[in-house]
């Protein structure tokens, strides 16, 4: 079978670009570590404003520089809606919402993730600087999601 020379340099550059593609998926997954933000805990999301830890959404203090911050998104607000850490702290954030799918984003870091009823989403980040994060939400929720925003306060 005869192939034409444009054929070939197609197909072996679509074969090198999946190659390429699926090595830098690999190695970023099992060398590197980078997973998707969620673990698999699960939550009733009718429920999950009357289960602990939710019951009582808060920034706690855990350790040296190391603050959980236990977060509910709901239409259209994030709880607690105000938060303040010193530089260098490093926050776990845990967050599920009560209704539907929200988006939890700090610009200018890497936390960005899905906040979807039913599950329990986990990032952590430490902040190097000090200013004002703030933390929005980037999945379409309603008519309030453009005020969906709250604000981390990092302190110098
Ligand atoms: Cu919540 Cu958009």
């Amino acid at each position: 079978m005869h192939i034409h020379k444009y054929e070939k340099i197609w197909l072996w550059s679509g074969a090198v670009c999946l190659t390429i593609f699926l090595l830098i998926v690999g190695v970023s997954a099992y060398a590197m570590g980078n997973q998707p933000p969620s673990h698999m805990e699960t939550i009733d999301p009718k429920k999950a404003a009357l289960t602990a830890p939710f019951d009582k959404p808060a920034l706690t203090k855990i350790g040296d520089n190391e603050y959980e911050a236990v977060m509910l998104a709901q239409a259209f607000t994030f709880t607690p809606s105000k938060m303040t850490v010193p530089k260098g702290s490093t926050v776990h954030f845990k967050v599920t919402s009560t209704d539907v799918v929200h988006g939890f984003q700090i610009p200018a870091t890497n936390v960005n993730m899905m906040i979807t009823p039913g599950y329990v989403s986990k990032i952590s980040h430490t902040f190097d600087k000090p200013g004002k994060y703030l933390i929005l939400c980037n999945e379409y929720c309603g008519v309030g999601h453009q005020v969906m925003a709250v604000t981390l306060e990092v302190t110098s």
